[in-house]
């Protein structure tokens, strides 16, 4: 499903909200967004620009569960098997995405946000970044990019990203930011596989796509996304970036960070800009939840049954993960923990439970805590380790951080009190009121 009929789709189904009143892309689509998080709106008539602008299209899981038609349960395993088993999108010629070759570049018709009173500027959050390197092939990831000019940007990039490594090794690199993506496109995008390993491939195995060539870029493209933004990133040309809201919510600080300019803009006829939160749940459900194959993955190959893991919004929905095992030895529970890190290592807190735990309610892992956890025995501390730069508390411009687990499992033979909920008696409610 393309991103116009997936719009199309939850609207007919009484899901998409409308604006049709005149609104600002200064500060006013953003509140409105934030204030009504979760719902999908699309706002018909933006002040400064000519074209429409779309956004909280996939803050859930569940609402990503249903567009691919599975169950919330069924993600991780989804994901693990696209990665597998990626596959070629299919090349087209004639592509959504390029019914629209604007002959000059300006930004300012554009609608890119002013999210939040603090911005350094109008900022792009949503795009997919594609690039290529020579040796290594083309590359999917997200970039930031925060305008300057009507046709420039400076874009962060985090060392250590391929985007960067690809950067370091050509000085320039051709890029296609594009904006307008359904989620088998943003999920693969966000995913960390080897280098050398085209996103689009994973793309392609959640949901088949087409790709096209982009217009005056040697790069494939997803044929249906709303916008293409082509141009040049430089390694060596920077502008200040930020402040921007990250991850956590909280302020970013301003860095010098590499010029993005933009050479050629395709759209398709109406366009629709994707709008996308910054620290808001959309951004959250992106970032952490191809972590959870990860982890997954690790904490079985240490041997423990892993049941489900919940990178949780809470956490920032990277900074911590609760772990489901089927526990079976005493020592499963540190086991996890280990194999949770080596899946994350980003994650600073991890949270061991039993499968009795429900790991969407945090009420329930609070209570595992409370009642299983002790400090002395259950708790693993890795002390000063290269963790998230995203996290505040980390120490400044080093990531170094002091990472925990947590091993909220009750022992397997119970040697006081039992460890168990206690049923109450089930009864049929409606026998005993008067409606
Ligand atoms: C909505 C969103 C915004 C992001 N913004 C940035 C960013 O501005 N800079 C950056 O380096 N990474 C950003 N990331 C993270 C990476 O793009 C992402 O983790 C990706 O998997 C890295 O890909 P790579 O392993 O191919 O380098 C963002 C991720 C998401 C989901």
């Amino acid at each position: 499903m393309g991103f116009r009929e997936y719009l199309d789709d939850i609207d007919n189904k009484g899901l998409l909200k409308k604006v049709d009143i005149e609104v600002s892309k200064k500060l006013e689509i953003a509140g409105i967004l934030k204030q009504m998080e979760p719902t999908p709106i699309i706002f018909n008539n933006a002040k400064e620009s000519e074209f429409r602008v779309a956004g909280n299209l996939f803050c859930t899981k569940n609402v990503i569960a249903s567009y691919f038609k599975v169950d919330p349960n069924d993600l991780i395993p989804m994901l693990s098997n696209a990665i597998l088993n990626s596959s070629e999108p299919e090349i087209i010629k004639n592509a959504p995405c390029q019914e629209i070759i604007e002959q000059n570049v300006d930004l300012d018709k554009l609608p890119i946000l002013f999210h939040c009173e603090k911005d350094g500027g109008n900022y792009i959050s949503s795009a997919v970044v594609v690039t290529r390197d020579p040796d290594y092939g083309q590359n999917l990831d997200f970039h930031r990019a925060m305008q300057f000019s009507k046709s420039k940007f400076s874009t962060r990039i985090v060392r250590g990203r391929n985007f960067h490594t690809f950067l370091e090794k050509n000085d320039e690199l051709d890029v296609a930011f594009c904006v307008g993506n359904t989620p088998n496109i943003m999920i693969a995008a966000a995913t960390s596989v080897e280098i050398g390993f085209d996103e689009l491939m994973i793309a392609n195995a959640l949901e088949p796509i087409k790709v096209v060539k982009a217009n005056s870029v040697d790069l494939m493209v997803p044929a249906e996304a709303e916008f293409i933004l082509e141009g040049r990133v430089f390694k060596d040309e920077k502008h200040a970036e930020g402040p921007f809201v990250d991850l956590t919510e909280t302020y970013d600080t301003i860095r010098e960070e590499p010029v993005f300019e933009v050479k050629k803009i395709t759209h398709r006829k109406n366009a629709i800009w994707q709008a996308l939160l910054p620290g808001a749940l959309e951004h959250k459900i992106l970032m952490g939840m191809p972590r959870e194959p990860t982890i997954f993955n690790k904490v079985n190959e240490t041997g423990v049954k892993c049941l489900d893991v919940n990178v949780n919004p809470g956490g920032c929905s990277w900074l911590h993960a609760i772990v489901q095992i089927d526990k079976k030895t005493e020592e499963d529970g540190k086991k996890a923990i280990y194999g949770a890190f080596a899946g994350h290592s980003s994650c600073k807190h991890i949270f061991i439970v039993d499968k009795d735990i429900n790991i969407y309610d945090p009420l329930s892992v609070e209570w595992a805590m409370a009642t299983r956890f002790q400090g002395d025995t259950r708790m693993v501390v890795k002390e000063k380790e290269p963790g998230s730069s995203l996290d505040p508390s980390a120490e400044p411009g080093t990531k170094m951080t002091t990472k925990i687990g947590f091993d909220l499992t009750k022992p397997l033979v119970a040697k006081g009190k039992s460890f168990e909920i206690a049923e109450f008696p089930k009864v049929d409610i409606k026998k005993y009121f008067n409606e």
